[in-house]
């Protein structure tokens, strides 16, 4: 039996749940970036001073909606404006086209409206800027060949394009009831989800090396893990639905059923795919701990209603009263009287990279 394809994208921006509402963590992740998406835009600069065609086109991958969609490439067209202030001569005028892309589902009609407020803001600073929408799967080709001169993303590319197959085809689960068997296959589920992403990033490499011109620069950052913890972006949900399962409030068959398409690697393993993949020269790569004061327990919680509401809506059928009660029991194992805390909590990380598209 073919399986659904499953809804891949986080709640509306607006509203209680809302994502414009319940991602701090995600934007303090961004603000990491700044500086490597500055040094980009410098790079990018100095080397069409050379040019001839004074245009910048920026992309930024799996923009989502509410006020993170548009703050990465706020950053990049700040450090256009702050460049250009700061130059002695005059450069002619700079056109920049600003595209976001996200997956159909996505509210686009919240990005659509802060692009119109975004664009007169860039306009009144002297600048001709341009913006469009790309919606589409980021594991296929959006944009022409050697187009974009910048690529950007932040808290999307942990997203892998499907679940391992052998993990839904030998019915293996990713949280086994009994503990035993949930240890001897942890480092079989861990595996097949680390092919999976290779195989994805290897792919999303290859594309956005067609799309960007050569010595294009690219900045990503995605949730990851430290080489030796292996902590994976779903454990966060899992495990309260393992408590709501043991409740009786969701069924086991159907949590025994229940896959989520991320992964979040090393930085070992990213810098690994990067350079067997080759398109790219890497300038950085960085580790970040997530910020422990943002991680508070009813903060966290409804961060995670607000990226994982349509997904666990879509397969367990929840409703809102069921999705509170979801929040409820992970606020709980986030106290640090829960013998969850220092698992869930632990050490959180966000892997990135600055890279350089080969000439
Ligand atoms: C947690 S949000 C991150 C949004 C924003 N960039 C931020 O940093 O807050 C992840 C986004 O990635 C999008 N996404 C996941 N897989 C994707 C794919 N294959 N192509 C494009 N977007 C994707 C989701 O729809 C979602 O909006």
């Amino acid at each position: 039996m073919a399986t659904k394809q499953q809804r891949l994208c986080v709640n509306e921006a607006d509203g209680e749940a809302g994502y414009a509402r319940n991602s701090a963590i995600q934007s303090a992740a961004q603000n990491w970036m700044k500086p490597a998406i500055e040094e980009a835009v410098i790079g990018l600069l100095n080397l069409k001073s050379t040019d001839v065609p004074n245009s910048m086109v920026i992309a930024d991958l799996g923009c989502s909606a509410g006020p993170n969609a548009l703050a990465l490439v706020s950053m990049a067209v700040d450090a256009v404006l702050h460049h250009r202030h700061a130059a002695q001569h005059d450069q002619g005028p700079l056109e920049v086209r600003v595209l976001l892309n996200d997956l159909p589902d996505n509210d686009f009609n919240d990005v659509a409206k802060r692009l119109v407020s975004f664009q007169q803001s860039a306009q009144s600073s002297g600048l001709l800027l341009t913006a469009g929408i790309v919606p589409g799967s980021f594991y296929k080709r959006l944009f022409p060949s050697n187009f974009l001169d910048l690529i950007v993303s932040s808290n999307s590319l942990h997203w892998i394009s499907e679940v391992p197959k052998e993990l839904r085809s030998n019915m293996i689960p990713l949280y086994d009831e009994d503990e035993g068997l949930r240890r001897a296959r942890r480092p079989l589920v861990i595996q097949a989800y680390h092919e999976q992403f290779r195989k994805d990033f290897t792919l999303f490499l290859k594309l956005r090396a067609q799309e960007l011109v050569p010595g294009g620069r690219m900045v990503v950052s995605m949730l990851g893990t430290r080489d030796y913890l292996c902590i994976t972006p779903w454990d966060i949900i899992i495990i309260p639905l393992n408590d709501m399962a043991s409740r009786g409030l969701i069924s086991r068959e159907m949590l025994d059923r229940f896959y989520v398409p991320m992964y979040g690697p090393s930085d070992t393993e990213l810098r690994e795919i990067i350079q067997d993949e080759g398109s790219f020269e890497i300038n950085e790569m960085q580790v970040h701990q997530v910020d422990k004061t943002l991680v508070v327990p009813n903060t966290l919680a409804r961060a995670m209603r607000a990226v994982f509401e349509p997904m666990i809506v879509q397969h367990f059928g929840l409703s809102s009263d069921s999705m509170d009660e979801f929040v409820r029991t992970l606020e709980q194992q986030l106290t640090p009287a829960s013998p969850y805390h220092t698992y869930l909590v632990g050490d959180r990380v966000f892997v990135s990279a600055s890279l350089t598209r080969r000439f």
